[in-house]
């Protein structure tokens, strides 16, 4: 299927094969092939690329900035930030976790296996484990659990025992679920339609975890009222904890300021750019949004 995209690649777009004569970058532009695009449920697909190696370097919590052709023939100008849902580098593949929401995600659920994507990246900074954590508590709503699905993949390579609480409004859109449970976290499901989410039982999940000390550090996305929880925790029993921030972005890499968000460090309110300050900062220093 020919795609309509939002510019012409560069020159400079490496493909699956191409010799790069930079290696040292740590951010490029790359056209990978669409290996599979395939609907999760009503509300999110699933896309794979095969990738140049040099994309193969993203980790848990950065993301890539996607251009999106087109779903109906008329120009798509900005790309679109979207954090990577795993790095497969094995089978030299990235995949992504998206809902179909705006006229970037219409264009991307239009890809077919075969299909050019332009995607640069990575981009921003992503989740940190610090040594000395054994066990981590993973708490995340709707597409915000495609941002920390990979920490599951991060935790297990530095052989960290995850719980990841899944928030959704009915076992219809819960995300990341199989991911999470392949790579040995201990998952609870919490939902909307049984009240299981509400901020109290999430709560009480959590002090079970801090009391059976399998909580050295707190990681959220998603919803506001999740992380305030979280920071309310956090606080409490000194437990450190990052979060990814969501955030409309124009260029993604810090030049335009569009993306900037306050922050209060020491007490003093500051503001950062999300896209390369972040996606993810300490918790204690978000606002929310
Ligand atoms: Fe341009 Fe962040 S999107 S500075």
């Amino acid at each position: 299927m020919a795609l309509v995209t939002s510019n012409n690649y560069t020159n400079s777009a490496l493909r699956t094969g191409d010799v790069d004569t930079y290696p040292e970058r740590k951010v490029g532009e790359f056209i990978g092939t669409v290996v599979s695009n395939a609907s999760v449920n009503d509300e999110y697909k699933h896309v794979v690329l095969k990738v140049h190696p040099q994309a193969l370097k993203a980790y848990a919590g950065q993301m890539f900035h996607l251009l999106c052709p087109s779903p109906d023939g008329a120009e798509v100008w900005m790309r679109r930030p979207m954090s990577v849902y795993r790095v497969d580098r094995t089978n030299g593949q990235i995949e992504f976790l998206y809902k179909i929401e705006g006229r970037g995600t219409r264009g991307m659920a239009l890809l077919e296996p075969g299909d050019d994507f332009n995607v640069a990246g990575p981009l921003g900074h992503g989740f940190t484990l610090d040594p000395s954590w054994k066990n981590i508590a993973v708490l995340g709503r709707g597409v915000g659990l495609a941002t920390l699905a990979p920490l599951s993949q991060l935790a297990a390579e530095n052989k960290v025992g995850v719980t990841a609480i899944l928030s959704a409004r009915n076992p219809g859109v819960v995300m990341s679920k199989k991911l999470f449970d392949e790579l040995g976290a201990r998952t609870m499901v919490v939902l909307d339609s049984d009240n299981s989410s509400a901020v109290e039982n999430v709560e009480k999940i959590l002090g079970d975890l801090i009391a059976r000390r399998q909580a050295d550090a707190f990681f959220t996305c998603g919803s506001n009222r999740l992380l305030k929880l979280m920071q309310r925790l956090g606080k409490k029993h000194a437990i450190p904890g990052q979060v990814a921030m969501e955030q409309i972005m124009v260029c993604g890499f810090g030049a335009c300021y569009v993306c900037m968000r306050t922050f209060e460090v020491d007490g003093q309110k500051v503001l950062r750019r999300v896209c390369r300050d972040g996606p993810v900062f300490n918790m204690q220093e978000a606002v929310g949004w």
